[in-house]
């Protein structure tokens, strides 16, 4: 039987409409939103580079990346540059350079404001409106590394959350968890008293990253679950292989997939999630809350995944601060001098103790400077889920903001013409005297969205530092090799390895 042509037209067009209407709709809510909110950036007066049809500036950014990889792989591998924004961020760097420290830039679909202006991140620090939150196409693609606990979630349901499990980590309840993180350092400080003696006796070369990452996630486990890593470390592993398949995306450039990923990438990443949740709440069913206002299904989201959160951000930042905190110490050995002096003159019996980690001021100087060069976490970053005011800037609803957290802490309008050097004595006498813009030195982020771990962090950090150095002086490896790389946080490429000696 023969369809006449004119049916055929027909049912070609009935199975286009859908398809046509879906385009029209993206165009006007995406594209269209976004030549908005850009127009209104530029009417404040508000540049950028140039962007191009629907892939914005992000042809741009690959190309400059490109070109800053094939550049720095020609550089002498073993010189240790503070500086490493151009080559870890070479388009923020070289649009930052084009347009100042305030330009806006576009993903395709998402149009961005890049914030690094001391006065405007004191403002975005001050700000305790619900109306900036975190940006969801960030989040979205992180759901089943964090679940919809703290770090995800907006609005009054992220406050809800926050108000209950902030608590937990106030200076008190840290105060008590001393104990337990030196106890948590002990197997490492074995481990590498055994290394010594294994390659010697004299010295050993170690790599420090893995045992860092380990005795972190341990403090960790052992602070919020009770359980020790040895239960805990099935739970670690799994969340890293799933931090792994997440960092292979571009994150950063949010290539627009419209959410799809290759089904096998999505079975493993929905196993993994699965598996986690599961061990989890084996874990602390017995001791979860059971908030009836809740209801029993949310109340058991609520736990698991303010769990995953914790395990993840509570554990693979500071570990990878410690590293980069004895990589600098190992380069400096008069700073490992002058905790150890401190450390005469305020432990009692030669023991670290909650009383004494006041009194610590040398490490905490030298964490601070750490933090300041090598912040673990590289940004800042908001979207305006309501039209809301920056200082004089009106932000339309939808546009993303931006603070590149190395760049600030390097800024010599604000740290002086040495901001690329490694000198902890600017810390002396605090932060606020360290700098002329106190406001700009943030390594636990802004505002109501502040680091809710970072009394914890500091402490952990103060804890491991002083452990490791009132029983080992070290130095750089010669396979230390300086790679500064962003996989969601911004770590020793290839490790930091060092040469360590009993004291
Ligand atoms: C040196 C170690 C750490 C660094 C550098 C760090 C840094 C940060 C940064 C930059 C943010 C984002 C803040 C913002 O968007 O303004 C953040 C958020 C967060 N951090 Fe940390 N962090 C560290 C350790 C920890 C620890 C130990 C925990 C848990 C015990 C933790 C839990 C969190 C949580 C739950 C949030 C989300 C807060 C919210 O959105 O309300 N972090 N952290």
């Amino acid at each position: 039987m023969e369809v006449s042509p004119s049916l055929g037209l027909v049912s070609s067009l009935t199975l286009l409409l859908p398809l046509v209407i879906f385009l029209v709709h993206v165009y006007c809510t995406v594209v269209l939103r976004s030549e908005r909110i850009k127009r209104k950036l530029r009417m404040q007066g508000i540049q950028g580079p140039p962007p191009s049809f629907l892939y914005g500036n992000l042809p741009e950014m690959q190309k400059i990346q490109m070109k800053t990889l094939k550049a720095s792989s020609f550089q002498a591998a073993d010189f240790i540059a503070h500086d490493y924004t151009s080559t870890v961020f070479p388009y923020f760097e070289q649009w930052r350079k084009e347009y100042g420290s305030i330009y806006t830039y576009s993903t395709g679909l998402r149009q961005h404001l890049y914030v690094n202006q001391p006065e405007l991140v004191k403002e975005m620090n001050q700000m305790v409106t619900l109306d900036l939150g975190k940006p969801s196409y960030l989040t979205k693609r992180m759901a089943p590394l964090l679940g919809n606990g703290i770090v995800r979630s907006n609005g009054l349901f992220w406050a809800q959350q926050r108000k209950i499990v902030a608590p937990e980590f106030y200076m008190d309840k840290v105060k008590g968890m001393v104990r337990l993180m030196v106890e948590s350092a002990q197997p490492l400080l074995k481990k590498w008293e055994d290394c010594i003696e294994a390659q010697g006796g004299i010295v050993a070369d170690v790599k420090v990253d893995e045992d860092l990452r380990e005795l972190s996630a341990d403090v960790i486990s052992r602070a919020c679950f009770g359980s020790s890593y040895s239960k805990g470390k099935q739970i670690f592993s799994r969340l890293r292989s799933l931090q792994q398949t997440f960092s292979g995306q571009n994150i950063l450039f949010g290539v627009p997939n419209f959410g799809f990923l290759p089904a096998r990438k999505q079975n493993k990443i929905s196993n993994l999630e699965r598996e986690v949740e599961s061990l989890i709440w084996e874990a602390v069913k017995e001791r979860a809350v059971n908030d009836q206002s809740l209801g029993k299904d949310a109340s058991k989201s609520f736990v698991v995944d303010n769990c995953k959160t914790i395990y993840f951000a509570g554990h693979e930042s500071t570990a990878v601060a410690a590293s980069w905190c004895l990589m600098l110490l190992a380069l400096h050995p008069e700073w490992q001098d002058g905790i150890r002096k401190e450390q005469a003159e305020v432990f009692k019996d030669g023991q670290l103790s909650v009383d004494s980690l006041n009194h610590l001021k040398t490490v905490t100087m030298v964490i601070q400077e750490a933090l300041r060069l090598y912040p673990p976490a590289a940004f800042v970053s908001r979207e305006a889920l309501e039209e809301t005011q920056l200082g004089n800037i009106a932000v339309s609803k939808g546009l993303c903001l931006w603070t590149l957290i190395p760049t600030l802490h390097r800024d010599p309008a604000v740290w002086g013409s040495d901001a690329n050097e490694f000198k902890p004595e600017r810390f002396n006498c605090g932060v606020s005297k360290a700098c002329k813009f106190p406001q700009a030195y943030i390594p636990f982020g802004v505002g109501p969205r502040l680091c809710l771990g970072k009394n914890f962090a500091m402490v952990e950090l103060k804890v491991v530092l002083s452990l490791i150095v009132s029983k080992f002086s070290f130095s750089l490896s010669p396979k230390y090799h300086h790679s500064p790389t962003y996989r969601m946080i911004v770590e020793p490429g290839e490790g930091v390895q060092i040469l360590i000696q009993k004291i």
